[in-house]
């Protein structure tokens, strides 16, 4: 956070700083650390401070109070502040491994970094044999140091902040997102991004210098470090700058997710891969060495819708618990504007212009991870069914793992509540090379998914911040079957079908809430469960997904084991898990796979297995054998796993808390996995 002739205390550059970590948190939380300026308010006198703590970021919060050294009614005009929540990739958690990470004992540079680099230990044999000290085991700090060595071996003494993190950089390999600060460079800050998020926002009373902030090239490629002193930047004047006009007052804010900042600035700048952002007087400029991706001469500021209070958790006592009674509005703002009722029509506008291209195609493949891959296994009888074309669901990890051939006349849907999960991304680049349609399936703008693929749908759920996700899985759901809706809109042998889908669409939002409202019966199943150490979860056809992302749902929060199980294999090995004790979810609704799912009831029965049903209200048969039944409202077939997953959601929500765990912050799991 850099505040440019505003003036603010120490606290409340604290208080910017932690609250933007807060929002964060989700992300990772097993260690946090600032630096800021030392005490003494002349810039050219500063020293960098830092604090850093294991645990989350409250504990950060009450260290820096214990530090008799600070004086928090310091007012700096100017003043520029890191701070990190870390997920340990490399390294225990602990203070020494937390970012920032220093260069030196008199931290000269720090840095902070979102990402892995993976040549890292190349890098730090380096840097050692020319005597640099390493005390972390973090891949970061080889980046502190890498900047200092390029700093103590400059040519020229008025080299610039930015051109020495443009070299850092040229020699780092893997993912990052990274911020620096220097003793050397009092007011000034330099951030970068590779594979990884960031971006900038800006908040000022004053009019900006420009929208469009120009990129600024170098005259000529750079092959090597060496030869970087002997290229030219474009000319930094004020036109290539983003500033305050007149120089008045601004604040610049950096951070990976726009939550971080939003109750500061809805105005940001997403950057690009390889860009590097630096400010200095309170200018912002933006360079780079190649031309970028999207080949954008320039990067606009852009305004955001998310509001504040969509990212707090009002009277809900977890994000996960809002999230998940926020799906009678979600997946209605899923389909606002694209579903017409009338005319039973389907248009999702970015889709539209490839619309012809996909109709074409030899098939479909649906790739994401976790909660996002089930999205995919959940529609693809669906999609099957609407476009007549082969599917092929994946899991990122995996099809990467095979080579799985893909041709030029392939689509490939990536989806991704965050859009930057590392897996999908490189799945992503991976198919783009291979020259096949690229269609992002995102719930965030700008994310790195959605810039780079062809087209796509923005599923519109508004942010999730629980790590374990809810509302993003029913919403993906919905983008899938809108997108198989607008496929089949000419097939006249499909329009009745395409009809019911549209009304079963319609009430969905009214038949969520009837869902929510047994949620009370499902926190006394809860009472009865949470001791347990194992639970399963049965079903087939339209629901496998279900019984799929209800056991993620229950593993990742309660820590319980969980199995989501294909009733079809009952018999090929589960079965063989099925007594008295094991307790048992199966979910049998009225579609053409009840009559199966009634042999598999018969078959948990006969072992005296006691199954907890999830069916269909008029369901009087599954019902006689149930040990205990929760009662769904009916919809059409395809569409009824939106509605029984959510009892699935609100049990492991009620599990994990009678369990005594943080719902939102399950053990070693973050909300965003940017590494492979
Ligand atoms: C489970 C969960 C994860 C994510 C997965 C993919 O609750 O949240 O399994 O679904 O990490 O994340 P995105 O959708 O952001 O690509």
């Amino acid at each position: 956070y850099m505040n440019y002739r505003v003036p603010r205390t120490r606290k409340e550059i604290f208080e910017t700083l932690i609250k933007g970590l807060q929002r964060l948190e989700y992300r990772g939380y097993d260690s946090a650390g600032v630096a800021i300026d030392g005490n003494n308010n002349e810039v050219k006198e500063r020293h960098i401070q830092l604090v850093k703590k294991r645990g989350n970021v409250k504990a950060l919060d009450e260290e820096l109070y214990k530090q008799d050294s600070m004086d928090l009614k310091v007012e700096f005009e100017t003043h520029f502040g890191i701070a990190h929540t870390r997920w340990a990739t490399h390294g225990v958690p602990n203070a020494v491994n937390s970012h920032p990470q220093r260069s030196d004992k008199g931290n000269e540079f720090v840095v902070i970094h979102n990402g892995i680099i993976t040549n890292y230990k190349d890098l730090r044999k380096f840097l050692e044999s020319k005597g640099y000290e390493f005390e972390s085991e973090t891949d970061t700090e080889t980046i502190a140091k890498l900047i200092k060595y390029v700093f103590d071996n400059r040519e020229t003494e008025d080299i610039t902040f930015s051109t020495l993190v443009e070299r850092v950089i040229q020699q780092l390999e893997g993912a990052f997102a990274l911020v620096f600060k220097s003793i050397h460079y009092p007011g000034e800050a330099v951030a970068t991004r590779r594979g990884s998020p960031l971006l900038i926002g800006v908040r000022s009373k004053y009019k900006l210098s420009t929208e469009q902030i120009p990129i600024l090239y170098r005259t000529r490629n750079i092959e090597n470090v060496k030869n970087i002193c002997k290229t030219r930047m474009k000319r930094l004047d004020s036109s290539t700058c983003l500033h305050a006009v007149g120089d008045k007052a601004v604040e610049f804010f950096f951070a990976s997710d726009a939550s971080a900042i939003i109750e500061h600035t809805n105005r940001v700048i997403f950057l690009e891969d390889d860009d590097i952002a630096a400010v200095a007087d309170g200018k912002l400029s933006i360079h780079r060495v190649k031309r970028s991706a999207s080949d954008d001469p320039s990067r606009a500021i852009q305004t955001l819708q998310m509001e504040l209070q969509q990212i707090m958790k009002g009277n809900f006592s977890a994000f996960m618990q809002k999230e998940i009674f926020e799906q009678p509005e979600s997946v209605f703002n899923t389909m606002r504007g694209r579903v017409n009722f009338e005319t039973n029509t389907v248009l999702l506008g970015g889709l539209k212009d490839h619309l012809k291209e996909i109709r074409r195609c030899r098939r479909l493949i649906v790739i994401g991870c976790g909660t996002s891959y089930h999205a995919a296994v959940a529609t693809r009888q669906v999609l099957e069914e609407l476009t007549e074309l082969p599917v092929m669901v994946e899991l990122a990890s995996d099809f990467l793992d095979r080579n799985t051939p893909v041709f030029r006349d392939d689509v490939c849907f990536f989806i991704s509540q965050s859009g930057e999960t590392a897996d999908t991304l490189l799945a992503l680049r991976y198919c783009k090379d291979r020259r096949a349609l690229t269609v992002g399936v995102t719930n965030t703008v700008g994310s790195s998914i959605s810039r780079e693929t062809d087209c796509g749908v923005h599923i519109n759920a508004g942010p999730e911040i629980g790590v374990a996700s809810t509302k993003a899985y029913t919403s993906q759901f919905i983008s899938l079957v809108m997108f198989g809706l607008m496929m089949s809109e000419d097939r006249i042998s499909l329009q009745n079908r395409r009809r019911e889908i549209i009304h079963g669409l319609r009430s969905l939002p009214e038949l969520i809430k009837e869902v929510l409202s047994l949620d009370e019966k499902i926190h006394d199943l809860a009472l009865e469960l949470y001791t347990q150490r194992s639970l399963l979860v049965m079903g087939r056809g339209y629901n496998y997904a279900t019984c799929l992302e209800g056991a993620l749902k229950i593993k990742e929060i309660t820590y319980m084991h969980s199995e989501g199980i294909l009733a079809g294999e009952l018999k090929h090995g589960p079965l063989a898990l099925i007594d008295k004790q094991m307790p048992v979810i199966m979910v049998i609704m009225k579609d053409p796979c009840f009559a199966k799912c009634q042999n598999a009831l018969q078959q948990v029965t006969a072992r005296q297995g006691r199954p907890i049903i999830l069916c269909s209200k008029d369901d009087t048969e599954s019902s006689k054998f149930a040990y205990k039944t929760i009662e769904l409202p009916h919809t059409v077939d395809c569409l009824q796993g939106i509605l029984s997953v959510i009892p699935l959601q609100l049990l492991s929500f009620h599990l994990a808390v009678l369990r005594g765990y943080d719902v939102d912050f399950p053990r070693n799991l973050a909300k965003s996995v940017t590494v492979e």
